[in-house]
């Protein structure tokens, strides 16, 4: 049995979720249920990232506590994830004792490998909100284009990176003042002290190519330290005997995955440091978008190294989500939250819709409200939830709810048995879409052998034909490999399918041992279709 510890990116907690998020955690929770379906230890943990400038703003806006503020969209964070039927372990946050104590070990652990630098910057600050302005903080005309009200760090119409400093007429975001120059002593990590064992780390396996690629590009470029500390007024940890200055958001942020676990091994027993210290026996995977790569695959390594702790074995990367080929957008109606989906459409529906397109590279992924309903309707609701329907009706009216003794065609039973192997290596490889391709190709074949026996005109002669429920036997056992191998994907509908055959939870071992024999429950429409103007309403939906 292999241990694992499986993380996704920590939301952060100053807004709603969006299917962004959820097609993260779609992707990380059908990989940890492929693990536990083939009897593999696996813990699933995750959180919010609590801490940050705009964090603090946010609830100063509001008028309440950042405390306060983080911990009401915790929650609303966790029950958004459940809705979507994501099995995490534990979902924690980042502004928590154990974070803090884990950052505090860390970094003090890095200032004893001298990898800490303590030196003067520059900085824009607000002289009226008394503040050092993050980059994002600072808007102005783009020195290149002259474009009007751009970021402080680079420029949305031409694409120049560029400092605040270098702003035509910079303003402050917030006050509305111009911001001054202003020095501070700031904390750096030594990054590129880890040039070498990060390269060799990164060749190591751990990368899928296209980012190993651009993790070369980078250390041809060279690495360089990395800024760690912000100023007060700041809402984060303070640094060890540094009054007034605070780890930045990111040093925490992926501490915040070990501090998770920490509170689950807390309150279950679990062995901290057997899966934080030690390579060879566990193994620890997290999934990320492709925006933070720099962090996971440079700095949270480096880190690691650095206060000597275990390396991850992999990050596995996506790429964003698109809506109609578009990037979501508040303006254009195609930001979509957690909660419009959830109040209009069918979490499966959309776990369906993401596996049948998931693969293991960093391209962006479309949902296409059209192609979406013709994938649920005819594929999921057709194909595979339609073999349940045909032949249950047989077994259960004409055979009082009993299967026959024997299969009228193993070699079809086999047939589905000996996917395995390819299926697996699929949902391993993170390539959802050709599982449930391979998945659906089976499904083809199930119903190609009813409509060829058509039971349906066998009952009309005699009802009871033995012949009639050999045909729906079959069926519905080809029906329950089926849903074997999509129970990563559809977990609720396949308790339900559980239930109707009157069975315990499917397992991997179920796949080459027929139901015989056997008395099934009365069956109830376990999956509705998606109507295409329900699922057209959430284009037009603003989002928040
Ligand atoms: O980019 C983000 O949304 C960050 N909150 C992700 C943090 S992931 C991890 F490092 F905590
Ligand atoms: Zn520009």
């Amino acid at each position: 049995m292999r241990k694992i510890l499986v993380t996704w990116a920590l939301p952060y907690a100053n807004g709603p979720l969006h299917l962004g998020h959820i097609l993260e955690a779609i992707q990380a929770d059908i990989w940890v249920r492929w693990q536990k379906l083939q009897g593999n230890s696996c813990i699933f943990v995750c959180g919010d990232d609590a801490h940050g400038t705009p964090i603090m703003l946010s609830a100063q806006k509001q008028g309440i506590s950042p405390e306060d503020l983080v911990a009401k969209i915790k929650d609303q964070h966790a029950n958004d994830y459940n809705d979507f039927i994501i099995g995490f372990d534990n979902f924690y946050t980042t502004h928590s004792p154990e974070n803090r104590a884990l950052a505090t070990e860390i970094f003090l652990r890095l200032k004893q490998n001298d990898d800490i630098e303590v030196r003067e910057i520059e900085q824009a600050y607000d002289p009226i909100a008394k503040m050092f302005l993050p980059d994002r903080f600072v808007k102005g005309t783009c020195p290149r284009c002259k474009a009007e009200n751009q970021y402080g760090d680079s420029c949305e119409v031409c694409g120049a990176t560029y400092s605040p400093i270098d702003l035509i007429n910079p303003v402050s975001a917030i006050s509305g003042s111009t911001p001054i120059q202003k020095t501070s002593v700031h904390y750096f990590f030594r990054l590129e002290k880890y040039a070498d064992f990060l390269k060799k780390w990164a060749e190591g396996g751990a990368l899928q190519a296209e980012i190993l690629h651009k993790l070369n590009e980078w250390f041809v470029i060279g690495l360089m330290q990395w800024d760690i500390s912000r100023d007060a007024p700041y809402f984060g940890f303070e640094i060890p005997d540094a009054p007034g200055k605070y780890f930045y958001v990111w040093l925490d942020a992926p501490i915040g995955y070990m501090a998770s676990f920490k509170n689950f091994c807390e309150r279950t027993g679990l062995d901290f440091n057997s899966y934080w210290q030690n390579e060879s026996t566990t193994e620890l995977y997290h999934f990320v978008g492709k925006d933070i790569i720099y962090f996971h695959a440079l700095f949270w390594p480096a880190m690691l190294q650095a206060a000597n702790f275990r390396k991850p074995t992999a990050i596995f990367t996506h790429g964003f989500l698109t809506i109609n080929g578009q990037k979501m957008s508040k303006s254009r109606g195609t930001f979509i939250t957690a909660k419009d989906y959830l109040s209009k459409l069918n979490p499966e529906h959309l776990r369906y819709y993401f596996a049948a397109k998931l693969n293991s590279s960093i391209e962006d992924l479309d949902l296409n409200i059209v192609d979406y309903t013709q994938r649920v309707n005819s594929d999921l609701v057709g194909k595979v939830i339609n073999i349940a329907s045909r032949c249950a009706k047989f077994i259960n009216s004409n055979f009082a709810h009993k299967l026959s003794a024997e299969l009228i065609a193993p070699e079809i039973f086999q047939e589905f048995a000996d996917a395995l192997p390819i299926i697996h290596t699929h949902y391993q490889n993170l390539n959802y879409h050709n599982a449930v391709r391979q998945i659906m190709q089976l499904a083809d074949r199930a119903n190609q052998f009813i409509d060829n026996k058509k039971p349906w005109a066998l009952a009309k002669i005699s009802a009871t034909d033995p012949e009639v429920q050999k045909i729906c036997t079959l069926g519905l056992n080809l029906f329950r490999q089926l849903m074997i191998y999509l129970k990563p994907i559809l977990p609720k509908v396949t308790l339900e399918v559980e239930e109707f055959l009157n069975i315990g939870p499917l397992t991997l071992a179920d796949i080459n041992k027929p139901l015989l024999n056997h008395t099934i429950n009365e069956f109830k429409p376990l999956l509705q279709r998606v109507a295409e103007d329900q699922a057209k309403l959430l284009i037009t939906n603003t989002g928040v």
